[in-house]
Formats: C-alpha cells, structure tokens, sequence
C-alpha cells in the first residue's frame, strides 16, 4: 500500500494574516486542496491522510468536503505541535486504519508545496525498492556562505556539495517505526526532519529530483510567484 500523508498541521507564522498558509486561497482554490488534488490524480497513491491544525480542524473538514465531496481515499487527522509530529500522528492514523505490512510506504508531502509532480511521486516510489528513505532535492543556484554573527562571513561553502531539500520524503513506515524506536527522548524532541532523523541513524538518505517549481509557499511574495506557475502549466 502507498499513502501519501499531507502535513498541514502548521500555523504559518511567517505568511501572516487571519488564516494558515495551506487554508489561503490561491487561484480560488485551498492551497491545501491544489496539494492533495496532485496525489488523488495518481494511481500509484492508494490513500492520502492529511494531518490537520486542530485550531483549525472544522474548517480544514468543511473545506474539503466543499472542494472534494466524500471521499473513501481521504482520511484526516489532528497534527503535532511541530512538523515530526504531525508525521508521527499521520503514521499513528495509518497503523489504526489499515494492517500495515512491511513493504507499505508513506510519501510525507508539505500541504503548503502545490506542484508536486506524478514524477516525483513515482521517482520516490521507485526509488523504495534501492533504499530505506528518499527525499526530493535540488541543486543550490546561488553561492552559499556560513556566518557566525550574521555580519561577516565566516566560511564560503562549495555549492557542487550542498543541496536544498523539498517534500516528497518517502519510507516504509515499519522501518520509520524501527528507527523511531532507536532514538532517546532527547533526540526525538530534537528531531527536526525524519531524512535528517535516518541519516543520524546511519541510513543513507536518497536523493529524487525535485524541481525549482516545487516551491513551498512561505512568504506572502510566493503567492506572486505561484500564480505564475500555475498559470504556466
Ligand atoms: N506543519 C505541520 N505541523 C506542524 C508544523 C508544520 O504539519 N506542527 C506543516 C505545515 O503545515 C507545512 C509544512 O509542515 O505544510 C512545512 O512547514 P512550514 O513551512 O514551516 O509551515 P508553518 O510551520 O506553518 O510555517 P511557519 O514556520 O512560518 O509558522
């Protein structure tokens, strides 16, 4: 089984205004909704669990009742009180709802980044039969140096290294579940990102091809810019 789980758990602190970023409204439509729109056209996703804001939770429901109707291949769930534990409560729905065996796969996906591809979606899904986690990632355009004071430049790092990281993240939720099991209470309250979690861990983190059109709506200013992908597509 492949379930893809959306995190929109998040508050978006750094958009600003009345709403959460993934509920704001781009081309008339949820955030949210463009995101899991994207997985529901694939075939190779058999279920999606989104992992809600609970503040949010009656409008997060009406919207996609609104935008979807009912629909067997949605389930939601409240989310955790940062990014990981909204993963963790999206993994806590699955392991309740289906009997989960060990090839079964998530694609973690951020509700906020629209234009995921159906080749992402099947470059991480291929990529699970080489290894134990992937994650899609792009090259680093600019120079990027490192600073210890925020005023001078402490060291210039060598661009040809460095890659940013985006969602689809994609492993099997019984080896997630090992893993997890692994970590002290420490490091699960330090965890910030489940590829960085494996790495720590020795696991070697795959990379899939994002794209610079995978952006993650941050800003008010990417909204701008959203506009124009869509628009281009
Ligand atoms: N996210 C989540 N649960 C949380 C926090 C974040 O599911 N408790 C999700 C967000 O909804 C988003 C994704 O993680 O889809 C990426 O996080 P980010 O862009 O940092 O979103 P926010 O935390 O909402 O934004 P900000 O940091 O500006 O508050």
């Amino acid at each position: 089984m492949v379930i893809a789980g959306i995190v929109a758990g998040g508050s978006g602190l750094r958009m600003g205004g009345d709403l959460p970023k993934q509920l704001m409204k781009l081309n008339g439509k949820p955030v949210f909704i463009h995101t899991v729109e994207r997985f529901l056209a694939s075939s190779l996703i058999d279920v999606v669990i989104i992992g809600i804001n609970p503040q949010w939770h009656k409008d997060t429901v009406q919207l996609l009742q609104q935008y979807l109707g009912n629909r067997t291949d949605i389930l939601t769930t409240d989310g955790g009180a940062d990014r990981n534990g909204t993963v963790l409560r999206i993994i806590e729905a699955a392991e309740k709802t289906f009997p989960i065996t060990d090839e079964d796969i998530l694609l973690t996906h951020d509700a906020v980044r629209p234009f995921v591809t159906e080749k992402m979606i099947a470059d991480s899904i291929q990529a699970m039969s080489v290894c134990d986690i992937c994650t899609a990632a792009v090259p680093v355009v600019d120079t990027v140096l490192s600073t210890e004071n925020g005023m001078t430049a402490a060291a210039f790092l060598d661009r040809e290294m460095l890659r940013l990281v985006q969602t689809p993240q994609t492993f099997r939720i019984k080896t997630f579940r090992k893993v997890y099991h692994s970590l002290d209470e420490n490091e699960r309250i330090t965890a910030t990102d489940v590829c960085g979690l494996y790495c720590s861990k020795g696991y070697s983190v795959y990379l899939i091809e994002g794209s610079s059109f995978n952006i993650k709506l941050t800003y008010p200013s990417d909204f701008r810019t959203a506009e124009g992908i869509l628009a281009s597509q």
